[in-house]
């Protein structure tokens, strides 16, 4: 077995703002019903679902239900409308203009809007509270909007997910039940046969967690706005399918050595009289180059590094519309510091960072810093200042902010 790199320590995230930080390992927290992430991660985590009360006491949504109408309507947000009208479910995918969407007042509707955190700071810092799980799990916060009786249909999902009332009620019921069978001919997964065994209304800064394939139903009593904080875990087979694509980028490049990339040859073909039929020795010729293909554990992460960094395809970056100049980026950066983007990923293992999908060599000058940055996801000014004696490190983040992956100032 090669050995697993040994990865930097992480920098400690304590100093940040409150509102803004995730708890630490082994700090008790009302955000997960007065355990540590540790004693959550051990008994809960896909394991079974825990029903927390006052999670986030005194939470406010992070948009208002007009500023959510409003991110609806662009074209680079993810929204869905399910309506229940007159006990039939319907799907329609976003963009919504402000009068597509049903009125307020009518009843049995919902608006889904995906990866709030990429456009909003309070959603994204709402997010930032579960980074005691790894970036490389969190995907996005979605925010639902319903009117009274709204709701998605009892389901399951193939995702953990933190369930949180951010405005009004909504009642759920869960169920571990075996079958999942769903109900054909329907636009949207809901489950043929739903047996709830536990209920609970929630209210705000109230929160659900679930595991993977718990059957749940989640309906509004009144308006309501509930959070989602969802993970990602790809399958096997999306895995091995974008692993390989990896490979094949990794070969292309290597492609002009001829030694590592040999053609095809057949010195010792027979003539044919059947010229349609794949020739024996071709295949196995074929299955003797493929059994050549190997990778290491550094090419693991080399994939999974640009692969889970790789921003969402609907992603923009902004980047800013009259850049400072280095000098002057530096000079503001000494009073206010920095922070990464919203929508900019940033990972890092022993030998490389991967940030927003591309991977480069982490040197052990970078090292003194750049964890520190895709941890906290910030450096302050007063950090900032100890660090710029390396002309290498101010280049390399004017480059980020010229391309709109950093921003100047502190965490708002
Ligand atoms: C919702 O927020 O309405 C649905 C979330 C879910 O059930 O996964
Ligand atoms: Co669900």
């Amino acid at each position: 077995m090669p050995k697993r790199p040994q990865y930097a320590t992480p920098s400690p995230v304590s100093g940040l703002p409150e509102h803004a930080r995730a708890p630490l390992p082994d700090e008790l927290t009302p955000l997960l019903g007065n355990r540590t992430p540790r004693q959550f991660m051990r008994r809960y985590w896909q394991k079974k679902p825990l029903l927390i009360r006052q999670a986030i006491p005194g939470i406010a949504a992070p948009l208002q239900r007009d500023e959510l109408f409003e991110l609806a309507d662009l074209d680079d947000v993810e929204s869905r409308l399910i309506t229940h009208f007159r006990n039939t479910w319907n799907l329609e995918h976003g963009p919504f203009a402000p009068d597509e969407l049903p009125a307020v007042r009518k009843r049995e509707w919902t608006l889904l809007v995906q990866g709030v955190n990429l456009h909003d700071d309070r959603a994204h810092a709402l997010m930032n509270r579960f980074r005691f799980i790894p970036d490389a799990r969190l995907d996005d916060l979605m925010i639902s909007y319903a009117t009274d009786g709204g709701g998605v249909g009892p389901h399951f999902d193939s995702y953990d997910v933190f369930l949180l009332q951010v405005h009004g009620k909504r009642r759920w019921r869960i169920g571990a039940q075996r079958d999942l069978s769903l109900k054909p001919g329907l636009p949207l997964k809901v489950l043929q046969h739903f047996e709830p065994e536990e209920e609970w209304v929630l209210e705000p800064g109230d929160m659900l967690y679930l595991p993977p394939h718990i059957a749940h139903d989640g309906i509004a009593e009144g308006e309501c706005m509930t959070a989602s904080i969802g993970f990602r875990a790809p399958s096997a087979h999306e895995l091995t399918a974008q692993f390989l694509y990896h490979l094949a980028e990794r070969a292309d490049d290597a492609s002009d050595n001829a030694r590592a990339n040999p053609r095809y040859r057949d010195p010792a073909q027979e003539p044919v009289s059947n010229p349609a039929a794949l020739p024996g020795l071709l295949i196995e010729r074929v299955g003797a180059i493929l059994a050549n293909v190997d990778w290491n554990d550094k090419d693991i992460a080399a994939f999974l590094g640009t692969y889970l960094s790789e921003p969402k395809a609907s992603v923009v970056f902004d980047a800013p519309e009259r850049a400072l100049n280095e000098q002057k980026f530096v000079a503001q950066a000494k009073k206010s510091g920095l922070r990464l983007d919203r929508k900019t990923i940033l990972l890092y293992d022993a030998r490389s960072y991967f940030l927003n999908g591309e991977a480069a060599l982490l040197s052990s000058k970078l090292k003194k810093w750049l964890p520190e940055l895709a941890d906290t996801r910030c450096l302050e000014a007063k950090r900032f200042v100890t660090l710029t004696d390396e002309s290498s490190m101010t280049a390399l983040l004017h480059e980020w902010y010229r391309a709109g992956w950093i921003r100047m100032g502190a965490l708002p």
